[in-house]
């Protein structure tokens, strides 16, 4: 079934100019960009969409982070999209990323790990409606 999911391009993508190689690594994947916007998050909204991990020792550094620099916010659209757009990513740790998926060709370390993708349909629909009005989305 064709699903959507929610993608973030991070800020140590951003910085590198290396926004279109990862695009194409999602278009070549089978998805289509449905939405997309480059944004520049505030503390208060990246601590907000990663709440889940507020306990979790790397929850200020991930905020920080992700506040560092622009940020390109995407909603993915394709066959199975969640987890199409996963395999696409790879391993959240680069060293364990497979050959060919973003992080294993652009991405520094695990926190500097180039993109962000949602585990879950519902966690998609979720993070999709925290970015996008229903408008913002053309496919
Ligand atoms: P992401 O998919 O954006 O969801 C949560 C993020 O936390 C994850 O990608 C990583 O970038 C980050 N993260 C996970 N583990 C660590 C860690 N040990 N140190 C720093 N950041 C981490």
């Amino acid at each position: 079934t064709v699903e959507r999911t929610l993608s973030i391009i991070k800020p140590d993508a951003t910085r590198r100019n290396i926004t279109g190689k990862i695009n194409t690594v999602f278009e070549v994947g089978g998805l289509r960009v449905v939405g997309q916007k480059r944004i520049q998050l505030t503390t208060k909204q990246a601590g907000a969409f990663y709440e889940v991990h507020k306990d979790r020792p790397f929850y200020n550094e991930l905020v920080t982070f992700m506040t560092s620099a622009p940020v390109v916010v995407q909603v993915l659209e394709g066959e199975n999209a969640v987890a199409r757009h996963r395999e696409l990513m790879g391993a959240t740790n680069p060293e364990e990323a497979a050959e060919g998926t973003v992080r294993k060709l652009y991405a520094q370390s695990i926190g500097e790990n180039s993109v962000h993708g949602s585990d879950s349909l519902e966690n998609a629909e979720r993070e999709i409606a925290f970015f996008f009005a229903e408008t913002e989305i053309l496919p």
